[in-house]
């Protein structure tokens, strides 16, 4: 295993829409595995594989309090999606900012699992929102993108200092 550096909003690379897994191989289940791995280290919640640089539609997750509980999901599709919440997010790829965004409450995904299986999962609370947030990767948007552009303009500037203090 190993881990994968992360890509940094706003790097154009965040912005590539990830193509479906054809055949969920060893090199995916490989994938997974470091994703997974590079997760848990940062340490996140959730992490696609957009923010690896690897544009296949590839995603891990562990809401959970225990961080025992990974979900990869290959492939993912919303397929049911209603009600409104409103959480405080943030992401690996924006680090050091939150804030809120808002989207469906209850949602209904979709995907393969490691075994190229198909399966269904539906979520609530924050387990909803991170998959919404993971899909949302895979089709070229970080959550930033939600919020307004002068937030966006802030966002923007206080990564590039941090980037510079850090160079
Ligand atoms: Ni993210």
């Amino acid at each position: 295993m190993s881990l994968l550096p992360i890509l940094r909003f706003p790097d154009a690379r965040l912005r590539t829409v990830a193509t479906p897994v054809r055949e969920v191989d060893e090199s995916i289940r490989r994938l997974a595995r470091d994703m997974a791995e590079t997760m848990y280290e940062a340490p996140g919640i959730g992490l696609a594989a957009t923010q690896v640089d690897v544009h296949k539609r590839v995603i891990v997750i562990d809401a959970s309090e225990t961080r025992d509980q990974l979900l990869t999901l290959i492939n993912p599709e919303i397929i049911e999606q209603d009600g409104r919440q409103t959480c405080e997010e943030g992401c690996l790829s924006v680090p050091g900012i939150y804030d809120k965004v808002e989207r469906a409450e209850h949602v209904i995904v979709r995907y393969l699992d490691l075994d190229g299986g198909e399966q269904t999962i539906e979520a609530v609370g924050l387990l909803a929102v991170c998959l919404q947030h993971e899909i949302d990767h895979l089709q070229g948007r970080v959550f930033v993108e939600h919020l307004s552009q002068l937030k966006q303009l802030r966002i923007r500037n206080k990564l590039a200092k941090q980037a510079r203090i850090t160079a």
